[in-house]
């Protein structure tokens, strides 16, 4: 098949494909920043084939003015603002009213915002009967799953997709209460009363009260503690359409309710290869233990017969250093100095295991670098949470995104289920054989 540019019409570009002689003309659309794409729209209508693209790693699933990566420079923009300077500077409902609205919020805009979040932090009471009904030892990953999904059992006036009012209140819902049903997950598996939120404190500083306070005595939030979480939250609050983002985009599309489309997005990121890296990444770092055995994980990670990977390296569109890594990187400093655990031997292990990968030619060439798993994980241990906690963290923020891309595309006129199709290698069709008829069938290997 051979593309080649030409003309149609006034400067409209297009590629030609060629399949058995007869050309046709694609349409090539631009976008502000990025790669143009090929419009395949009508590709199977005219030409009777389907484009294969198993992993998606050459195909746009849609369009989008929400998050933008340049995945060889290592840049991240949420809305054309650089992710460092939001990291820095910004707060995370700021933040979040930028993803959701297109423009940072102006000090009354953000202030009216903040009231709707706050106060819908709650859950309806019986809510807290869900919890009861896993094991305590239960993955908060599955708890969350169960209890975000059921708050479409609750609220009932906030499904309706069609109509705009009701999708903005579930959105303000989805991203007021993660936090709260998070805490509770966490604070159900370790056997302590739910904490309620406060109002007087921020998003960030609110979910560590919940989480860390205890009925018997005043819990007073540490602000580098509070300023790391901020962060933290808005590294992952959103990045374009990655697998989860895509999950609910696509459950989106059949017309789901928000809060089931927000549980299978959790499901999603749960996944390893996702956004349950900063766990497994913690794991793997404890694994190796010290500097001295960093070479024997180098040498597995690097072995096609191991299925071993190093965690927190690698990304699918990231072929250069995650910007959100180095932020990352910075903020696990400044907590592990905060709680004292400046010499923290995992974080040694951390370090000298990036030193040695970026500076092995097998990491170069496939241009591997830390993702925003690598050090996430020792951050958030730092922090006082347990490692099955630390996907939950991540879908907190992501939720943000989630939101703001479902928004988008129900919004989208253009809008209609997703429902891709395949190339088929199975059996051609072949008559019902009966039971007296049959032989043991020859396995294939
Ligand atoms: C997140 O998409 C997003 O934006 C995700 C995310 C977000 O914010 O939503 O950024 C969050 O999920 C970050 C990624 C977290 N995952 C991990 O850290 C898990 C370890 N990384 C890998 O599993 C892998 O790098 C992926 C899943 C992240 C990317 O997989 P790809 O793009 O399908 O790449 P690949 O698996 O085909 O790897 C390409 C090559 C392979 O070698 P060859 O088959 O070409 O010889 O690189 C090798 C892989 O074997 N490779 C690794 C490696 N990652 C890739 N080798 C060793 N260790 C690794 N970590």
């Amino acid at each position: 098949m051979s593309v080649a540019e030409n003309l149609r019409g006034p400067g409209a570009p297009t590629a030609t494909v060629t399949i058995d002689g007869a050309r046709y003309d694609l349409p090539i659309r631009k976008g502000t920043l990025g790669p143009d794409v090929l419009d395949i729209n009508s590709f199977y209508q005219e030409t009777g084939c389907f484009t294969y693209d198993p992993g998606y790693t050459s195909t746009a699933s849609c369009e989008s003015k929400i998050t933008f990566i340049d995945g060889d420079k290592g840049i991240l923009l949420y809305r054309g603002y650089p992710i460092d300077q939001l990291a820095e500077q910004g707060s995370f409902l700021e933040t979040a009213y930028l993803l959701l609205y297109g423009e940072l919020p102006t000090a009354a805009q953000l202030a009216e915002f903040t009231d709707r979040i706050t106060r819908h932090t709650m859950v309806h009471e019986q809510m807290t009967r869900f919890y009861t009904g896993f094991r305590r030892d239960a993955h908060p990953m599955a708890v969350m799953v169960g209890v975000v999904g059921a708050l479409s059992a609750f609220y009932h006036d906030s499904i309706d997709i069609k109509d705009p009012s009701q999708r903005e209140m579930a959105s303000v819902r989805m991203i007021a209460k993660m936090p709260t049903i998070a805490a509770m997950a966490y604070k159900y598996s370790i056997g302590q009363p739910f904490v309620y939120p406060r109002n007087e404190l921020d998003y960030s500083a609110n979910f560590l009260h919940m989480c860390f306070a205890v009925p018997s005595e005043e819990y007073k939030v540490n602000p580098i503690l509070a300023r790391a979480m901020r962060r933290i939250f808005i590294l992952h609050a959103d990045h374009e359409q990655n697998a989860s983002t895509s999950t609910v985009r696509l459950a989106g599309s059949s017309g789901a309710n928000p809060f089931a489309c927000i549980s299978a997005g959790i499901a999603c990121l749960w996944g390893p290869a996702h956004g349950g890296a900063n766990e497994a990444a913690l794991t793997m770092l404890q694994e190796i233990g010290t500097v001295e055995r960093i070479p024997e994980f180098i040498k597995r990670a690097k072995d096609k017969d191991d299925s071993f990977r190093l965690m927190g390296f690698g990304h699918r569109v990231y072929k250069n250093y995650d910007p959100r890594a180095k932020i990352m990187q910075k903020t696990c400093h400044e907590v592990l100095e905060a709680v004292g655990l400046r010499n923290d031997p995992i974080l040694k292990v951390a370090l000298e295991l990036e030193r040695i990968a970026l500076s092995d030619d097998y990491f170069i060439q496939k241009k591997l670098y830390p993702n925003i798993d690598f050090y996430s994980g020792i951050t958030l241990k730092a922090l006082g949470f347990p490692t099955d906690m630390f996907t939950v963290l991540f879908a907190i923020a992501r939720t943000v995104g989630w939101i703001a891309q479902w928004k988008e595309m129900i919004a989208d006129p253009s809008q209609r289920i997703g429902r891709p199709r395949q190339l088929y290698t199975g059996a051609t069709e072949r008559a019902y054989v009966p039971m007296s008829q049959r032989e043991a069938p020859q396995r294939s290997s």
